[in-house]
């Protein structure tokens, strides 16, 4: 039977990504449209397992869809793996007189929100958003565009004092299982290499194609290398093993880190993330529980979270290979 939803509570979980802030002002914003009465919950999971939980109207969530990171914060929780974590969760849930919930985070976070729903047969919706990209079942994730054009933007910059020295720049991105931000920021910003965790180019590979851009006149390069990628060697390890093979390089390291999580949210994702929390109230209000909302060709579309779990979101070969023609 078809439950009925009054007030909807919405948290953010996992690492926090750019347009986070967008997606919930949506969702209570969409809440309110709907004549829902919503809640926020602070710190993801812990805070729903500590009861943090605040009433937001629409007025509450004016002024956020520009701001970096995410007002409610978030956490990963190991006492929401606990069948008693998940236990108190669902105390607090029904206290507040909440009815269902959207989770906005990456796949962590949608295997926590899966098993709470089919225990407590709770509504569920999770909305993408991770930096990373790498959730199956919708072409983009909130906060992977500002990222990639955060890391373009600072790649650029590295590529100045490259050139300026004739040095060989290894810059380190985010993804420690996923190449999305690597191989496009890559490609964005001319690099001649880049290094994922999703393909092994071999090392060896590098140093040939590396040799080869010197010799055809190259001054200065760039390797750009995915933080969990393939070779199994971190972007220290690869600068050095280059300076060893080829020590006609002047070789440096730069790694972005957690720069490429902040900042203010890209329109486009400002845009899909407006999107996917009215899409996530709207499935709730359908009476539909378990499912990931998703774009794919710029449609709004809905997946079952156990698929966005269990699948993987692919890197298109074809990009892959116009890295590879580019680097000639
Ligand atoms: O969640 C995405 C991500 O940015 C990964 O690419 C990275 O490895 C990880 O988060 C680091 O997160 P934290 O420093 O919060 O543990």
């Amino acid at each position: 039977m078809k439950k009925i939803i009054k007030k909807i509570g919405v948290l953010t979980s996992g690492g926090d990504a750019p347009g986070m802030n967008a997606a919930i002002r949506a969702v209570i914003r969409a809440a309110s449209y709907y004549k829902l009465e919503s809640v926020g919950v602070y710190r993801g999971y812990e805070g729903l397992i500590e009861g943090d939980i605040v009433p937001l109207t629409a007025r509450d969530v004016h002024h956020i869809i520009q701001k970096g990171g995410t007002i409610l914060k978030s956490a990963r929780s190991d006492e929401f793996r606990t069948i008693e974590g998940r236990k108190k969760a669902y105390d607090y849930l029904v206290k507040n007189e909440v009815d269902a919930l959207v989770i906005i985070g990456g796949d962590g976070s949608f295997t926590g929100g899966m098993v709470f729903s089919k225990e407590y047969d709770f509504p569920v919706i999770g909305i993408p958003g991770t930096i990373d990209n790498d959730i199956y079942g919708t072409d983009f994730t909130i906060g992977y565009d500002t990222a990639l054009n955060t890391a373009v933007e600072v790649i650029d910059k590295i590529r100045d004092t490259a050139s300026s020295h004739n040095r060989l720049f290894f810059v380190e991105v985010m993804g420690r299982d996923a190449g999305f931000i690597a191989l496009n920021a890559g490609i964005g910003a001319g690099a001649e290499e880049i290094l994922i965790p999703e393909e092994d180019m071999g090392v060896d590979r590098m140093l040939i194609s590396l040799e080869k851009s010197r010799r055809s006149g190259k001054t200065s390069s760039l390797v750009v290398v995915a933080e969990g990628d393939k070779t199994g060697k971190n972007v220290f390890e690869l600068a050095s093993y280059v300076e060893e093979n080829l020590p006609q390089y002047d070789v440096r390291v730069s790694v972005l880190g957690h720069m490429q999580r902040g900042g203010a949210p890209s329109c486009f994702d400002r845009v899909m993330a407006s999107r996917m929390g009215v899409k996530a109230v709207e499935l709730l209000l359908d009476g539909k529980s378990n499912l990931m909302v998703g774009m794919i060709n710029n449609e709004m579309v809905e997946n079952d979270l156990e698929l966005a779990v269990k699948e993987h979101h692919k890197i298109n070969p074809e990009i892959l290979r116009v890295s590879e023609i580019m680097s000639v």
